[in-house]
């Protein structure tokens, strides 16, 4: 599906694969690191994952900013989490700004399903807007379809990974301290 306002064109569609995990393990997962170095292969300049000015945890996002060269482009993206229900991200590709935006719903215990928006800004030209925007949607869906032989059944144990991961170990904490209701802490394993 794909529509429009004054600012931004978007285009929205599902992942369209059931995951069997908690929307936290999906958000931590995009807050690792490690992964996307390992698993997408994204090259981060080593320094800047030390300095803390790329990592920004407040009340309601976790956010990291970083430079980073992923299948062939650099990228300066900016990505967060907003409790345990979206995941955003923003970039360029080609030259053009895009954004993305992941809404994660829990619709039965332990699992999770993805929708996720392409953004990108209007111009005059609409069909190139169009483009963009479905772009954006096709990026961060193929992205997503390489973490998910190891999200759809991912038993996440957060012990381990905070002892070998700072930032994960980070979010983690930015997540306890989270604000949470609980009309479905049935559904939370
Ligand atoms: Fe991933």
């Amino acid at each position: 599906m794909s529509s429009s306002d004054d600012a931004l064109v978007w285009h929205v569609g599902e992942l369209g694969v059931d995951m069997h995990i908690d929307p936290f393990v999906f958000c931590a997962n995009g807050m690792d690191i490690q992964h996307l170095e390992a698993l997408h292969g994204v090259q981060f300049d080593p320094a800047d994952l030390v300095d803390d000015r790329n990592f920004l945890y407040e009340k309601y996002r976790a956010q990291i900013k970083l430079r980073n060269e992923f299948r062939g482009e650099l990228m300066e993206t900016v990505w967060s989490t907003w409790g345990t229900s979206f995941f955003t991200l923003e970039g360029e590709i080609d030259g053009r700004w895009f954004a993305i935006i992941d809404g994660l719903a829990l619709p039965a215990p332990g699992l999770t399903q993805a929708f996720i928006v392409g953004l990108a800004e209007r111009t005059d030209d609409a069909e190139a807007d169009a483009r963009q925007a479905l772009k954006a949607f096709e990026w961060e869906r193929s992205v997503l379809l390489e973490d998910i032989e190891v999200l759809a059944d991912l038993h996440f144990r957060p012990g381990p990974v905070t002892r070998s991961d700072t930032h994960v170990a980070r979010f983690y904490e930015y997540l306890r301290k989270y604000p949470r209701a609980h009309p479905s802490r049935d559904f939370i394993n």
